[in-house]
């Protein structure tokens, strides 16, 4: 608890020299950029009925590897593309409550962002961003007791918000979540059976590098 008042000055010295040596930071246009991390995909809770409303979908969380990659063609805007393992959901049809068949898929959701980043160009540390663009999704590997069970792909809109916590020159921290609009037409044995909402939260955290 001692610490004199040379100590004190010599840390706050020590502190000052490191912040002026990571200052040419300024993060901005021309940047290169990959984000890698773990991504969670969040299904809506509630993801719509099949059959007229005779059978609920409960669609499952799954967590991946995934990964990203951008380019910053202004200091304050830029676009990315988010791309993943494949992603497994289980997906349960229940009757009354009941859970009759615990069907599943697979899908990529790549997802390409045009983004803001309101303190680009300036040597805020914290940098952060929000984005909109459009998600494709690719449904395969479709199982079900039921029968033979399809998903269309789906087109839709995306929302972002992300952070990026600067440590050096190059790397980051990050943080991100991606709100997605995914649609798909379910058909069983050939025959329409209904939409499926999935509509997932993307929650992913892992480190950013710049180029
Ligand atoms: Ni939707």
């Amino acid at each position: 608890m001692r610490k004199t008042l040379p100590t004190l000055l010599a840390a706050g010295l020590a502190a000052a020299a490191f912040t002026t040596s990571t200052q040419a930071l300024a993060y901005g246009a021309g940047d290169f950029f990959t984000r890698l991390g773990v991504a969670k995909v969040a299904p809506k809770s509630d993801n719509g009925s099949l059959a007229q409303g005779a059978v609920a979908v409960d669609v499952q969380d799954d967590t991946r590897f995934a990964f990203t990659l951008g380019y910053r063609f202004h200091d304050k805007i830029g676009v990315e593309l988010l791309a993943a393992e494949q992603f497994e959901h289980d997906i349960e049809l229940s009757i009354g409550g009941d859970v009759v068949d615990v069907a599943s898929t697979k899908h990529l959701p790549p997802t390409l962002t045009l983004q803001y980043y309101p303190l680009g160009g300036t040597e805020a540390r914290v940098q952060p961003y929000v984005g909109v663009g459009v998600n494709y999704t690719r449904f395969s590997s479709e199982s079900s007791e039921l029968g033979d069970l399809n998903l269309s792909s789906s087109w839709g809109a995306a929302g972002q918000v992300g952070v990026d916590l600067l440590i050096n020159d190059n790397w980051a921290l990050n943080a991100a979540a991606w709100y997605i609009d995914i649609d798909t037409d379910a058909s069983l044995d050939g025959a329409k059976i209904g939409t499926v909402e999935i509509d997932p939260l993307v929650v992913m955290g892992g480190i950013s590098y710049r180029f």
